[in-house]
């Protein structure tokens, strides 16, 4: 059986937190804990925080994102490492750029550890582009930001 033909993309809601929190710590180590989490389920229309979720296991993806006025900036995603190399990721972000695309935006921009091979080439390999460094922006190791650009094709058609 494929699971992931049995995921669904849902808003995510203040119940869905402490999954998210916990798959987080699997990806990425904790980076934000429930307080980030939250503050993004309350920016209202210009946020988009979303999960993926099977229904036998619970929540597999999230990704936060938010706009600002005509760029969307993602902020954090992360997909269950069981479930890897299978799409998942890039189908995410796909629809956080639909999402914002309907709204007219222009452009998405992110920044990611330098030295994250696999967030680096996903973001590539969807037409982002390398446009700057943050030396040492991260404060657990020193690593270095890399701030990924790309354009997006705006179209107010499916509004969501
Ligand atoms: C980055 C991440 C979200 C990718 O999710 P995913 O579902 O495995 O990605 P996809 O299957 O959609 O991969 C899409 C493309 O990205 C690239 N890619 C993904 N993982 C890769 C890896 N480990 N090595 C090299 N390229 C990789 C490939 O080009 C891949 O296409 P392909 O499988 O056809 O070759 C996932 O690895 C993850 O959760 N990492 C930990 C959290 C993280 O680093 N988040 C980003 C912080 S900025």
């Amino acid at each position: 059986m494929n699971r992931t033909t049995q995921l669904r993309w849902r808003r995510m809601e203040e119940t869905d937190l402490p999954p998210v929190v916990m798959l987080d710590k699997a990806c990425q180590g904790n980076a934000w804990n429930i307080g980030h989490f939250r503050d993004e389920l309350s920016r209202g229309e210009a946020g988009y925080s979303r999960v993926l979720e099977d229904p036998e296991i619970g929540v597999v993806g999230y990704l936060c994102a938010w706009l600002v006025v005509d760029e969307l900036h993602i902020g954090t995603i992360g997909v269950d490492p069981e479930l890897r190399r299978r799409g998942l990721g890039r189908g995410m972000l796909q629809q956080a750029h639909q999402w914002a695309s309907n709204r007219g935006a222009t452009a998405a921009h992110l920044e990611v550890r330098s030295g994250n091979v696999a967030a680096v080439s996903l973001y590539e390999s969807l037409g982002y582009r390398k446009v700057g460094v943050r030396r040492g922006y991260y404060a657990d190791n020193g690593e270095d930001a890399s701030l990924f650009f790309a354009d997006l094709v705006p179209s107010r058609s499916n509004p969501e």
